[in-house]
């Protein structure tokens, strides 16, 4: 059916879960930004409106804003003949290490495909969006791109040839997102990267990362938590990120399955079992922290989601 209007709720994503870095990703059920896209009869791409969570440090410049690079790079693989309009609702606060850029930027290119009645598949769609985040973050990374168009947890198998795949994480997957008050840019989180990696510490992240993946196909949450373990990239952010290892410390004493850095920062994202606790025990215990160096923070206690979808 050709609509003229639609709405979509693109998800927040996890990104690296530890060991996993610009591989692993999922989509969380909450927070999300809403965006609106309408057909117009000029061709091109109008960002309308930037409201909500941040909205006054993005830009609606069509050709520098995630959103809307994504939509205009599916018009025009479609070789569409009508433009559109997009207005954004943040519901999730930019530089946070949630994907915010990474949702607006699914939400343009899903949205814009719902117009074109569906014509891209959902990799490519992921490839647009990751093309538009570059732009905006500055690396082409698919981690939160990939599980905000597809949800549940992905793996970026190869960048080139772009390969992308996908399995649903076990049904009791809590996760504790935590986000104090400070921004982290990941475009500077970037630039602290060591360019090369020692070999000892390699043949750590892949026992981590082949163990959580096997965690996720099993059903573990033990396993995925005890697997989200990284000596590379967190590390060399953790100056970023203040206060990071005393709040993760926070979270394990407080019964989290794992913790990590989520994306570049700041969020601390935590993991537990929901057949076996309360996730806000968790949240209490990171909040702590943070409040105890005087750092206000928010809190979700949520699980795994969808990915994009039409409201
Ligand atoms: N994998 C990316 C990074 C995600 O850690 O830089 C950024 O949100």
């Amino acid at each position: 059916m050709v609509m003229d209007k639609v709405t979509v709720r693109s998800p927040a994503t996890l990104s690296n879960l530890g060991s996993g870095f610009d591989v692993f990703g999922m989509a969380l059920r909450e927070p999300f930004d809403v965006i609106e896209a309408r057909r117009t009869p000029g061709r091109g791409v109008v960002i309308e409106a930037v409201e909500g969570w941040g909205a006054e440090s993005i830009t609606t410049a069509a050709e520098r804003n995630s959103a809307g690079i994504a939509a205009m790079s599916v018009l025009a693989q479609a070789n569409a003949d009508f433009g559109v309009a997009i207005r954004i609702k943040k519901g999730i606060r930019p530089a946070s290490g949630i994907g915010s850029s990474g949702a607006s930027a699914a939400g343009g290119a899903c949205a814009a495909n719902l117009l074109l009645d569906n014509p891209l598949r959902p990799e490519e769609l992921v490839f647009s969006a990751a093309k538009a985040e570059q732009t905006t973050s500055g690396s082409f990374h698919a981690d939160n791109v990939g599980p905000a168009v597809m949800g549940g947890f992905t793996i970026i198998k190869s960048y080139d040839p772009f390969e992308i795949l996908r399995v649903d994480p076990p049904r009791n997957l809590g996760v504790v997102v935590t986000m104090p008050d400070f921004l982290v840019s990941t475009k500077e989180a970037r630039k602290v990267l060591p360019a090369q990696v020692p070999l000892k510490s390699m043949i750590y992240e892949v026992g981590n990362a082949s163990s959580l993946v096997l965690g996720m196909c099993r059903g573990d949450v033990d396993l995925i938590g005890r697997s989200m373990k990284d000596v590379v990239i967190e590390p060399a952010r953790a100056p970023l990120n203040h206060h990071l290892l005393e709040a993760e410390s926070a979270a394990m004493d407080a019964g989290a399955a794992g913790v990590f850095l989520g994306g570049s920062g700041p969020c601390v994202i935590a993991v537990y079992d929901m057949d076996q606790k309360e996730g806000k025990e968790i949240s209490a215990a990171v909040r702590d922290v943070y409040a105890r160096h005087g750092i206000n923070s928010d809190t979700w206690v949520t699980t795994w989601g969808d990915g994009c979808r039409r409201v």
